[in-house]
């Protein structure tokens, strides 16, 4: 095997939001089956690996001593950014460490995360950063794994990070790792808005379960609508069809969402949702100028910290540096 010395390789990978989220019951091992339709947004995250012995500072870094191994943010590190944990737990590191086992090598690499993707959003920015690592490793380790050998290990370092890898829009189900490509060739539009604060998944999928063990707590509709409302294009039958089962928890934890998802409808959106457990809310508009408007509007209305305008079905995962390959 050829050795992992050689320039860094970066990895561009996308935001997802799910335009469906159905939850089911809670299952023997702590998860919950899903079915849900993933779309990937054009908000990204930029990973990269180098040999942890080749490693030099490539801008400001915020953790870690010379050279070793580990995890480090590059960039502008907002407050947010800055509560990533860069330890052991974070899990682009626990990515490098599974593809390691899987192909028997010591992770010997130092991260670099650039985020543009929410923390603790509900738009899988860890599970981005772990796909991120896998590709980018699998590229500089010159690793003979295959697209299906390296979702593989995506799944099981976390429910969404298969997806990044896979991008586009596609049906999930288990726990959202079993990935099956959706029919989308239309673009759609959306507004995102960001809140100044997380919400931990676990603790949402945990509420979710409270409130339906104390009232019959209302489902989501069906999935096949919202495949073939994907499949045409239109954006005005998709936002009838918007719908998150996680929402409820969501707005329950943290009941100010609410005001969030009326003031996007307000400003002319067709419709908004809450994103994966939140906090962030997406707000599907008819174009991308309406788009452009909304998110100004919503940015005056004082019920987000910030906003963007999106668009997707957007391709997963990509080297986009250092690819010795070509
Ligand atoms: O797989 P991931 O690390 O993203 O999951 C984080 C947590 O979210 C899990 O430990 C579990 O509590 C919850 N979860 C769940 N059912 C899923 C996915 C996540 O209950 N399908």
């Amino acid at each position: 095997m050829l050795s992992a010395v050689g320039p860094p390789v970066t990895v561009r990978v996308p935001a997802k939001v799910n335009l469906h989220l159905a939850v089911g019951e809670l299952r023997p091992d702590g998860f919950h089956d899903l079915v849900t339709v993933f779309q990937a947004l054009n908000l990204f995250d930029e990973v990269s690996v180098v040999a942890a012995h080749t490693a030099q500072s490539r801008g400001p870094v915020t953790h870690i001593g010379p050279g070793g191994p580990g995890v480090e943010l590059l960039g502008d590190v907002d407050a947010e950014a800055a509560g990533v944990p860069l330890d052991a737990t974070n899990l682009a590191w626990r990515a490098a460490v599974a593809l390691g086992e899987e192909v028997g090598r010591e992770p010997d690499v130092r991260i670099g995360i650039r985020k543009a993707i929410p923390v603790a959003g509900g738009m899988a920015g860890g599970s981005a950063d772990a796909a991120g690592t896998l590709l980018a490793l699998a590229t500089l380790w010159r690793l003979d794994i295959g697209r299906e050998g390296l979702m593989e290990v995506a799944a099981r370092v976390g429910s969404d990070v298969a997806f990044a890898l896979h991008g586009g829009t596609a049906l999930g189900t288990g726990r959202g790792e079993n990935l099956v490509p959706v029919l989308s060739r239309h673009t759609f539009h959306w507004v995102v808005a960001l809140q100044d604060h997380g919400l931990s998944t676990p603790a949402v999928f945990g509420e979710l379960d409270r409130l339906r063990a104390a009232s019959d707590v209302k489902r989501i509709g069906d999935v096949e609508p919202v495949l073939e409302a994907v499949a045409s294009g239109e954006a005005r039958s998709l936002a009838l069809l918007l719908g998150n089962d996680l929402q409820a928890a969501a707005v329950s934890m943290d009941p100010g969402l609410r005001r969030t998802l009326r003031a996007g409808v307000a400003a002319g959106a067709l419709a908004g949702v809450v994103s994966g457990s939140g906090p962030t809310c997406i707000f599907l508009c008819t174009d991308g100028p309406t788009a452009v408007r909304v998110a100004a509007e919503l940015a005056g209305a004082g019920v987000c910290r910030t906003v963007r305008v999106a668009h997707g079905p957007v391709p997963g995962a990509k080297v986009i540096d250092g690819d010795p390959a070509r």
